[in-house]
């Protein structure tokens, strides 16, 4: 069994350092990409207040596809290019969207999301995968969760 102390009240850089060390014990000498993926989202479920939505889609011969996540069952294939995930996945760049329904394309899976943050995970310079967080609050994200989710993102880029 694994427990996490979770200090809710921890200044963001310090919850997320938090989970990234979580992340990083969990993970490590672990080759199993899959399970390795299922522990994150878990951990970021755990880890962060207000998401409805946690996970990975990874890159399956040149679309996203559906992998471990927490939240509720989700579309299975997205293009580069499309949504908040295919936008991260096509430029490479983080998306920090504030409110999903103006930004053109969102693809609502859950349609209690408000706002979204999106985080490309490479290997050697390549997208392999995304970390979509969803939120049920608008503006939920702000660039500190985007520089603890893309420290998380790096860590893991050779474990997935
Ligand atoms: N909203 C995402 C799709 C994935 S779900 O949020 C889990 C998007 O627009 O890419």
């Amino acid at each position: 069994m694994y427990t996490f102390d979770i200090d809710t009240n921890a200044p963001k850089s310090e919850l997320y350092a938090e989970m990234v060390r979580s992340a990083d014990a969990m993970t490590s000498g672990e080759p199993d990409a899959v399970a390795n993926m299922a522990n994150i989202a878990a951990l970021l479920w755990a880890f962060l207040p207000d998401v409805n939505w946690t996970g990975f889609y990874r890159v399956v011969d040149g679309e996203l596809v559906l992998g471990p996540f927490q939240g509720k069952a989700a579309c299975i294939r997205i293009p580069f290019g499309q949504g908040v995930c295919g936008a991260a996945a096509q430029s490479g760049e983080t998306q920090l969207v504030a409110d999903v329904h103006v930004f053109p394309g969102h693809i609502a899976c859950d349609a209690n999301s408000a706002s979204e943050l999106v985080v490309p995970v490479k290997h050697n310079g390549t997208v392999i995968a995304v970390i979509d967080l969803d939120s049920p609050t608008l503006n939920r994200f702000d660039t500190e969760d985007a520089k603890g989710v893309e420290l998380l993102a790096q860590m893991i880029a050779d474990r997935i």
